[in-house]
């Protein structure tokens, strides 16, 4: 009886707090591994101190324990910025109005890829540096962690494939999950590499690094939130917040909004391994 009271907390806890779940995270990684150069690879674990072959992917999800441990907590703000906007009728993102004193995605982007470039970084800070970029450069790529309406979804009830959750979990988790269609994110992310490389769906990886720099860490970083947010308008709540309310969004929703999903994950893998790229050789491809 305790014991199933204390499954189902912990349950309730991450169903409400994960970011893209360990799939999502783990596919983004598993992309940015497929991208990074040998340099890069050597630097990332070297800091990890890892030689795994999952290296990036087995801490991709940390960040998201480490908030709920009791010396963690202060990090929570940073797995999101929370957009002061008007769904659906207008979606954006100001640095000064929604990046917390507490922080925000974006500055901790900004924070950690600085000290990660600093060789006077400890390696136990940059150990968590990289574990946080890694992160939150997945974050960042979910619409609603660009979001502040209803706690970025999170109070929003819906109902997907006949189970009661909320908007928010499952743009981090459902749709993510129907989307692999039972691969795990290392197959996932080959996938996508293959749709990458070959231009698939329209995609032209090309153009996602367009104005990425590091000379320009937070306009970059507010570049792919406000791309991120627009798809709160234009997909995620796109008929208000009613409409989602209702019926189960395992169908037709899915099928009007998956592609969202699909590029969003591409994209932060893609751009994950060109960030690290340029933070170990200056340039964004090996
Ligand atoms: C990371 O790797 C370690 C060592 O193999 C393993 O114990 C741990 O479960 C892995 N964690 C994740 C999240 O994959
Ligand atoms: C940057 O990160 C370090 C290490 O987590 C933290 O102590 C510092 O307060 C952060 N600075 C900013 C401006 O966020
Ligand atoms: C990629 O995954 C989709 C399911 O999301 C599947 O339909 C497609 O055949 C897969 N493509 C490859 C090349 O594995
Ligand atoms: C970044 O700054 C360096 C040094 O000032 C400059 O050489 C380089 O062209 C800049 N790169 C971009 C993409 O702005
Ligand atoms: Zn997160």
């Amino acid at each position: 009886m305790l014991s199933s009271l204390v499954v189902a907390t912990i349950f309730l806890l991450t169903r409400l707090t994960n970011a893209w779940g360990t799939l999502g995270h783990e596919t983004i990684a598993w992309i940015a591994q497929s991208y990074v150069s040998s340099t890069t690879k050597a630097s990332v674990q070297s800091i990890l101190s890892s030689t795994a072959s999952d290296y990036m992917a087995n801490v991709s999800t940390w960040a998201d324990s480490y908030r709920y441990t009791s010396g963690g907590g202060w990090s929570a703000p940073l797995h999101y910025i929370d957009a002061k906007d008007n769904p659906p009728e207008s979606c954006s993102v100001d640095y000064n109005r929604d990046c917390g004193e507490a922080g925000c995605s974006v500055s901790a982007i900004v924070n950690y890829t600085s000290i990660l470039l600093d060789e006077k970084s400890k390696s136990s800070t940059k150990l968590d540096a990289m574990r946080f970029v890694i992160h939150f450069v997945g974050d960042l790529h979910q619409p609603l962690h660009d979001e502040a309406l209803d706690v970025g979804g999170n109070t929003i009830s819906v109902t997907y494939d006949g189970e009661k959750t909320n908007l928010h979990h499952i743009w981090d988790t459902e749709i993510v999950e129907q989307l692999a269609d039972g691969q795990d994110a290392e197959g996932f992310a080959k996938n996508l590499t293959t749709a990458i490389q070959a231009g698939d769906y329209g995609w032209d990886a090309g153009s996602w690094l367009d104005g990425v720099s590091l000379n320009e860490t937070q306009t970059t970083a507010m570049a792919w939130a406000s791309e991120a947010n627009a798809f709160v308008c234009a997909d995620v709540l796109a008929a208000g917040v009613d409409a989602v309310e209702e019926g189960d969004l395992s169908g037709t929703y899915y099928k009007a909004h998956y592609d969202v999903a699909r590029i969003q994950i591409a994209r932060a893998g893609y751009r994950l391994g060109a960030w690290l790229n340029l933070i170990y050789t200056g340039q964004t491809s090996g």
